[in-house]
This record gives structure tokens, C-alpha cells and sequence, in this order.
């Protein structure tokens, strides 16, 4: 027999938290007051917050349980072990080294392997990774295979890197090259999967050259299940031995444990290299905190030690998986142009596409955000040219992509909100010639400028 169409949440709801219902007028003043910028509207004037699905997820009862259990020792909590042999279970390296949140071991690792004259390969590096890296004076390098840079093209692993350009990279400066990265799933191109056989190739590459090959492994389980039903041969292979498999061919790790951690708060960096570990060690020390606790509380080390058990079951992921989709589906079904095949955690609006009327420069990804968040208080997060059209020598151009991205915050929303979305996306597009760009207001921000610049509209 057919399996049911219905995608029924995996959960009952236990706890509720109320959305305010605004008005488009007082939503036109919200966004007015904010500066144009999503990042400064409060989140009580938002009705479906889709901005990130970092930390924004919903936690298990047995998280919270979890919780009581947390241990604030100083040094040696058992709470620091039960998280260490949660991560461990999954990515068995020698060092885990516990941060606050993801950007915080890339600032570690990257103050001490990067700096002038490196240059940082990934397939595509995420807003702070890319900050992180040129924070310490390297070059970020995207080499992302090119059907991952087009959102219309149909690839099962659109993450995957491109295996001959890195060859290339390092046959020109691999002395320059501290470490290759790979991000699973790759965020900023659209939340794509990378295969277990690209992994094998850019690992076998890495070897070539004596450069070690390290995972941004943020989105790792929904990486994990694209594998499962995506790649030929691991259908039936458990969720947790296709991670295992994805550790061993990496010698080191950065986690955002606000994602597939399950947490509100968390990360870690992992590694196999002692004096690598060593060093990172001693800046943990210097801003985050002591080995055994890094940035966090005991509760938060057992919230992400049960979130890790949780996120790679598979009624779960499928859950997880099918309901992202179930928005892009209807959203291609009605015309609106998006990133296929869809991600993991966000549908990806194409912004470029859907206003050609405006020009990259006047940064049509952030005017369809502000229109989703003036026509159902709906708020997504631009990923185009305001967030990576400036570059380190101070120029500006267009980004690769000019997106919207609608992230789903795990086991939060229900259907319906989702139905809603539909409806508001919908009508937007349905509008989309009377939206106009923007100009930022100067002088902008030196770094990271979409979290804090400000926009008027072009008459
Ligand atoms: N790497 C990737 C691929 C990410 O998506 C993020 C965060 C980070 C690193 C940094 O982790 O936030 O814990 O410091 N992405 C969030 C997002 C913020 O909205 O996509 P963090």
C-alpha cells in the first residue's frame, strides 16, 4: 500500500509558547523603526520566525530532564562526560574541545592555523566562517561544484566540492593551505547535501598534499539522511554509522550544536592532532573557559549530550526532511522560483529571479525579505549581496546568488504555520513588480554588515 501523504509531527506539544498577531500597519512601523534590517525588529512583532534555525529549535521533554541533571562543576562535571561520549559516540576523535557556539571554534582554530598569506578552501564558507578566516589575514576560497552555484540545476549533492579546482589550489600553494573545510550541509548554497564519495575524493586529494581535511558539521544528521536516500548503496545503513563514516574521513570538526545539536546554545571544535589540540587548548582557556566546560553551563553540555541521541533518529530526520520539502514543494508548484532540489533546514527563495527589475546592487534579496515581513509578519533572512557583496579590499559586487532564506527552526512550527507561509510567499509573488531596492545607509558597518546596517528604499 501507498504510504500517507500527511506529514505527521513526530511529537505532541508539551509546552506552548503564544505568537502575537500584529497588524500590516503595525508592522509597517516595526520595520521602519528596525532600519529596514530583519535583524533589528523584535522578535514579538514577528509571527513565523524563519530568520534561523539556529538555537531557535524546540527542546525534548528528555532534554529538559536532562537539564536538571547538569553538573556545574569547574573541572571534570559529569556532565562534561556524558556530553563528551554523546559527541564522541558519532565523531570519535581524540580532542573535543568544548566552545560556546560554532563561530567560537572557528575563531580558535583559525587564529592559530590562519593569517596572512593562507588561504582556506571550502566548499562554500558560511557568513562568520569566512569573517573568522579573514579576521586572521587568509583568503576564503569557495569551490563549490558550479551546479551548486546555479539554483535552478538538478544535482543529488549539490554541496559536493569541486574536486579538480581543489586539486588545482593545491597543486599551486598547498604550502599555503593550513586546512581544507567542508560544510555538511552546505548553508550558503542553498542547506545541499555532500556525498560520502565526494568526501572520499576530497580526503584522498587532502592526503596528496599532506593537508588535513576538517568538516563544518553544523547540519551533519540532515547530511546524513540526503546520504541514506540519496547515494547509492547506504539505504540501508543506520544514520549513526553513515556520520561515523563522514568522521573517518575528516581529521577534525566544527560544530554548531544550535543545529543539528538540538540546543539552544553550543558547539565544539574536534581534532585528532595533539599540538593542534594543545594549542587551541590554551586560547579556550584565554576566552571561552576551562577544557571540560568550554563557553557552557553543565545543563547546556546535557542538553546537547540527549540532543545528539535525538537528532539522528530516523522518524525524526524523515519528519525533518519532508517537511522542508513540503514547503518548497508548494512553493514550485505555484511559480515561485527557489533553490532545488531543496535543503535540510531552509527553503531558499531565488530573489534574483523572482525582481528583475532589481539590480543586484540594489539588493533584492533584502527587499523580498522586508515584503514577507510586511505582508504576513513572516521573517526570513537575506543571503545575497548584502551579505556577501562587500570584500575584504573594500569593493562591492553582486553576490553568486541573490537569496531569500526561510529557515525552519526544528520541531517548532506545525503545518499550518507552514500553510500560512505558503499563502504569504505566494501573494508577495503575485506582487513582485511593485517591489523596488534598496540603498544602504552610510557609512555602513566595516564587517558582517547585515547583521547591523540600514536601508532606505530607492524612489
Ligand atoms: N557554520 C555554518 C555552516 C553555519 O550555518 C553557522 C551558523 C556557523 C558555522 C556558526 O555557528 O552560529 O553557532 O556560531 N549559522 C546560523 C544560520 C547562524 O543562521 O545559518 P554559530
Amino acid at each position: 500500500m501507498e504510504p500517507f501523504r500527511t506529514i505527521i509531527e513526530p511529537f505532541r506539544i508539551h509546552a506552548v509558547e503564544p505568537i502575537r498577531m500584529t497588524t500590516r500597519d503595525e508592522r509597517v512601523e516595526a520595520i521602519e523603526l528596525a532600519g529596514r534590517n530583519l535583524f533589528a525588529v523584535h522578535a514579538t512583532d514577528v509571527m513565523v520566525d524563519l530568520l534561523t534555525d539556529s538555537g531557535t529549535g524546540a527542546m525534548s521533554r528528555d532534554q529538559w530532564a536532562a537539564i536538571q541533571h547538569g553538573d556545574e562543576s569547574y573541572a571534570g562535571s559529569p556532565s562534561w562526560f556524558a556530553f563528551l561520549d554523546a559527541v564522541t559516540e558519532l565523531w570519535p576523535f581524540c580532542h573535543v574541545i568544548p566552545t560556546h557556539q560554532g563561530r567560537a571554534a572557528e575563531k580558535i582554530l583559525f587564529s592559530v592555523i590562519g593569517g596572512p598569506g593562507k588561504v582556506i578552501p571550502n566548499n562554500t564558507h558560511f557568513d562568520t566562517t569566512r569573517a573568522n578566516v579573514e579576521a586572521t589575514g587568509a583568503e576564503a576560497v569557495d569551490l563549490v561544484i558550479a551546479e551548486g552555484r546555479d539554483p535552478s540545476a538538478i544535482h543529488p549533492f549539490k554541496g559536493n566540492m569541486d574536486v579538480v579546482a581543489l586539486e588545482g589550489l593545491l597543486a599551486a600553494r598547498a604550502a599555503d593551505v593550513p586546512v581544507v573545510f567542508v560544510t555538511i550541509t552546505n548553508n550558503s548554497g542553498g542547506g545541499q547535501p555532500v556525498s560520502l564519495e565526494n568526501l572520499r575524493a576530497v580526503r584522498a586529494v587532502c592526503d596528496r598534499f599532506g593537508v588535513p581535511l576538517f568538516l563544518d558539521a553544523c547540519r551533519f544528521a540532515e547530511n546524513a539522511w540526503f546520504i541514506k536516500t540519496r547515494e547509492p548503496g547506504q539505504a540501508d545503513r543506520s544514520i549513526p554509522d553513515i556520520v561515523r563514516e563522514m568522521a573517518s574521513l575528516a581529521h577534525g570538526m566544527t560544530m554548531s550544536a544550535k543545529k543539528d545539536g538540538l540546543a539552544n546554545i553550543g558547539g565544539w571544535l574536534a581534532m585528532n592532532d595533539d599540538h593542534l589540540a594543545a594549542a587551541c587548548r590554551n586560547l579556550l582557556i584565554l576566552t571561552e573557559g576551562f577544557p571540560t566546560y568550554g563557553g557552557l553551563a553543565g545543563r547546556d553540555l546535557e542538553a546537547i549530550a540527549q540532543g545528539l541521541r535525538e537528532v539522528v533518529a530516523e522518524d525524526y530526520l524523515q519528519y525533518r526532511i519532508r517537511s522542508t520539502a513540503y514547503l518548497g514543494d508548494a512553493l514550485h508548484a505555484a511559480g515561485v522560483p527557489l533553490v532545488r532540489p531543496f535543503g535540510g533546514h531552509a527553503i531558499y527563495l531565488d530573489a534574483r529571479a523572482l525582481l528583475p527589475q532589481i539590480p543586484p546592487l540594489q539588493y533584492p534579496g533584502q527587499a523580498l525579505a522586508i515584503a514577507l515581513y510586511v505582508e504576513g509578519g513572516i521573517r526570513g533572512c537575506e543571503i545575497g549581496t548584502v551579505m556577501f557583496g562587500r570584500h575584504p579590499d573594500g569593493s562591492e559586487g553582486p553576490a553568486a546568488m541573490d537569496l531569500v532564506r526561510l529557515a525552519i527552526p526544528r520541531r517548532t512550527y506545525t503545518q499550518s504555520h507552514i500553510d500560512y507561509v505558503i499563502e504569504v510567499v505566494q501573494r508577495v509573488a503575485e506582487r513582485a513588480t511593485d517591489l523596488r531596492g534598496l540603498r544602504m545607509v552610510q557609512p555602513e558597518p566595516p564587517s558582517l554588515r547585515h547583521f547591523t546596517a540600514r536601508f532606505e528604499p530607492i524612489a
